[in-house]
């Protein structure tokens, strides 16, 4: 589907750069043996169909803007900058502390940064690509110098731990980082994004209660309406196209190749389906970060958790292009391709 996501492109002289990258996972871990205790599964099963081995699950007495909070300090401290600098904060999550108010307010307090703009994005796995294109269209506009990305997520306690589908997917986790605007004699930019919805497809992945159509009920808890429910085979099948499809627009907006690409980042939901994306392009298994065996599916985080972890491994170097590209519950998707 060609044309399908809108476009951001360069257009003016100033240019954005990640100056920062920091993650957090918390310490507890749900391996497949655990699951295996909870639900009917067995640990070869899930590797065979999701390549995950083990989750990370934050702790009772942690909410999701603690984690936030620990991946966002990370990241100020790698780009050398404190949290008073910040000219706003965008924090992308499909699992904010509560309704109201926000997550980008509560950890605008626990970061104790300037009162400046903050705004949750509610794009589900694909919140991290929408949040650092409107960052780095924030910085391009020069409306603003530095700006706080965060994707975060608490997703464990949206898991029913009785249906086997969802549950050996879901992980905890946060990744940040700081956009700034680029000094003449940094090379990074953004090339070019590419966002898309389709609305019509939202059944397919749906977290029904909580919201105002249905408020908390006892018929909730006696339906199960507060957990997460996936038509998994369907959800699969898109991702792979979408995601691909996403990745071609930005190589074509571009005039590139795959092999001027140095490495992918997609959302990781499944290996399954980051297989089938690079395998779509021809693009080597070592230039794709794959970290979905030890994190699970942390929805917002997971690209920001491999962009960190690739970063402060030497994998990603400075001056590097890096294609990003994600897919989630909304149907929502993006790609971003970037010199880093
Ligand atoms: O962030 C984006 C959100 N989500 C995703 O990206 C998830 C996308 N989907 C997937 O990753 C895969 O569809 C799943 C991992 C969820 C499922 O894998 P699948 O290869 O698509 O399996 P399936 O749903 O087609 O089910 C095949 C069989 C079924 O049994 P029958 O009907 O063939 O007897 C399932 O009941 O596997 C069964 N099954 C399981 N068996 C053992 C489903 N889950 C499990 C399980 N353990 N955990």
């Amino acid at each position: 589907m060609k044309g399908q996501g809108m476009t951001a492109q360069a257009s003016s002289s100033y240019r954005s750069r990640i100056a920062g990258t920091g993650s957090y996972l918390p310490e507890k871990l749900l391996t497949n043996a655990d699951l295996e205790k909870l639900v009917d599964t067995s640990d070869a099963w899930i590797v065979e169909r999701t390549g995950i081995r083990q989750r990370h699950i934050a702790a009772p007495d942690q909410a999701m803007t603690d984690l936030a909070l620990i991946a966002a300090q990370r990241a100020l401290e790698a780009a050398g900058t404190t949290a008073q600098e910040i000219d706003f904060s965008l924090c992308c999550t499909a699992s904010a502390d509560q309704p109201m108010p926000s997550a980008a307010c509560v950890l605008q307090h626990k970061l104790g940064a300037r009162p400046v703009g903050a705004l949750d994005i509610a794009a589900a796995c694909s919140g991290f690509v929408y949040g650092l294109t409107i960052a780095d269209q924030f910085v391009r506009s020069g409306m603003y110098k530095n700006v706080l990305v965060v994707g975060a997520e608490v997703l464990h306690r949206y898991v029913n731990y009785k249906e086997r589908d969802t549950c050996i997917l879901f992980g905890d986790g946060a990744g940040a980082v700081v956009v700034q605007r680029a000094k003449d004699d940094q090379e990074s930019k953004v090339y070019s994004a590419h966002l898309a919805a389709d609305g019509s497809l939202g059944d397919l992945f749906i977290l029904a209660a909580g919201g105002s159509k249905m408020p908390f009920s006892q018929e909730v808890l006696e339906t199960n309406s507060q957990y997460l429910k996936m038509k998994g085979r369907e959800i699969f099948k898109n991702a792979v196209r979408t995601m691909s499809n996403l990745c071609q627009e930005a190589l074509d907006a571009n005039e590139m190749k795959m092999d001027q690409v140095d490495w992918l980042i997609p959302h990781q939901a499944n290996l399954r389906i980051i297989d089938a994306v690079g395998s779509y392009f021809g693009i080597p298994p070592e230039k794709v970060v794959v970290n979905v065996q030890d994190t699970g599916n942390t929805s917002a985080a997971t690209i920001p958790i491999a962009l960190d972890e690739a970063v402060r491994d030497g994998r990603i170097k400075r001056g590097q292009n890096v294609l990003l590209t994600a897919f989630g519950a909304g149907l929502t998707s993006g790609s971003l391709l970037m010199r880093y």
